[in-house]
């Protein structure tokens, strides 16, 4: 895949004086007064801004909020909470900029956000006429928003055919590097992890992932549906049974090419999901009917753990257990070293997985942490996500 880097057009001067248009994500989640709970996604996307102003653009940046309907401004779809924060972070004031699509006045050195650009008529439906609108507005587009990478809408896919420039961003750019260093040209062997509740919304990851990967560890309520299909008992432990069948042919499949599904052989029971729940470990073939497996036991953690000492690249996407509860985290915890002392190259994504990440303090040991939900998960599934792909074509014309 190749793609311009924004950060070589500012590093030979093409952007001095230019008007750069950013795509960001700044969807951050916000309490019911407005305020915002989590500033991962402004923080990310302060390197790029920086970037343009240092050197010597007009500096434009939009990203959606939430879900509104096109059209129908409601105080809650604002993005001022977001400008203020940016300000802050940037030391500088940041205006809002409402009706921006006609015409936005920015000087070089200068940076405006525009508000949220799902409340344009066309923006979900990637409507020809506004992407063109926007693309108008710049001389180079800047893909920076990781997190909305999957969505081809106006301001994400449309403006980046159309923009005399169109460029990934820092943060972009850092996905795209991180995602083809483990996927697409890893240091063997590569150890996939893909853990949560339920087989049927990973069934295409695990998957894409069964052809690629040397080690697929299964965690969560998936592995449970696994141990189902190798004819463990799992009590009343939430599973999939009409999906046992795809994990046979998961298993199988991998088997087939030397590759490998460890299943567990001990799990961590309780015979109710609470927090004062009483864990205990038992092999895998001793699971009881009123049991319910909440976590991998500490023999299959182990064991586990040497896969990943041993590995050249692990993707993780999943706790292994209910590790809000301490006495079902030690799977979690124990997989969680193992990575953050592993020499192999990690990349890490999704809401359980970076909770996890940090509730072990091991941010500083993971190779690589995404910041996209949704399409850190399409690109699991081996997708080729609309950003990559427009900014590929583009970078080849
Ligand atoms: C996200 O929060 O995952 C991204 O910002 C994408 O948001 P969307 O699912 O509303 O497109």
């Amino acid at each position: 895949m190749q793609f311009i880097r924004f950060s070589d057009l500012c590093a030979n001067g093409q952007a001095r004086g230019k008007r750069v248009f950013i795509r960001a994500d700044l969807n951050v989640p916000q309490d019911e007064a407005g305020h915002i709970t989590e500033d991962t996604r402004i923080r990310a996307s302060i390197p790029c801004i920086r970037m343009a102003l240092e050197a010597g653009a007009a500096v434009m940046v939009t990203s959606h909020l939430g879900r509104p309907t096109e059209g129908e401004f409601k105080p809650e779809d604002s993005l001022a909470p977001v400008a203020a924060r940016l300000g802050e972070l940037l030391g500088r004031p940041v205006p809002l900029v409402a009706k921006w699509v006609d015409g936005v006045s920015v000087e070089p050195g200068e940076v405006v956000l525009l508000e949220n650009c799902r409340l344009n008529k066309g923006e979900k439906k990637n409507n020809e006429e506004l992407a063109r609108k926007m693309a108008a507005l710049c001389d180079i587009f800047v893909h920076d928003a990781f997190g909305t990478a999957h969505r081809a809408e106006a301001s994400t896919y449309g403006i980046a055919q159309f923009a005399p420039i169109a460029s990934a961003g820092p943060l972009l750019a850092a996905e795209m590097d991180a995602i083809g260093k483990a996927l697409t040209s890893p240091a063997r062997p590569l150890v996939a992890i893909v853990a949560g509740s339920k087989v049927s919304t990973k069934l295409t990851i695990l998957k894409s992932l069964a052809a690629n990967v040397d080690q697929l560890i299964v965690g969560g309520g998936i592995a449970n549906t696994f141990l189902l299909a190798e004819g463990f008992p799992i009590g009343k432990s939430l599973a999939e049974p009409d999906l046992v069948d795809e994990a046979k042919a998961i298993i199988a499949m991998m088997r087939e090419r030397g590759a490998d599904v460890p299943i567990p052989v001990d799990v961590v029971v309780a015979n109710e999901f609470a927090a004062m729940a009483r864990a205990n470990k038992v092999p895998a073939t001793e699971v009881q009917a009123d049991d319910l497996i909440l976590d991998i036991g500490p023999k299959t953690a182990a064991q586990l753990a040497g896969i990943i000492a041993h590995a050249g690249t692990v993707v993780w996407n999943g706790p292994m257990g209910v590790f809000e509860y301490d006495q079902f985290a030690g799977g979690t915890r124990t997989l969680a070293a193992a990575i953050a002392h592993s020499p192999a190259f990690s990349i890490a994504g999704g809401g359980d997985t970076l909770a996890a990440i940090a509730k072990y303090g091991i941010e500083k040991d993971i190779g690589y942490i995404s910041t996209g939900g949704g399409a850190f998960l399409e690109v699991l599934e081996g997708k080729t996500l609309p950003a990559f792909e427009i900014l590929d074509k583009r970078a080849a014309a």
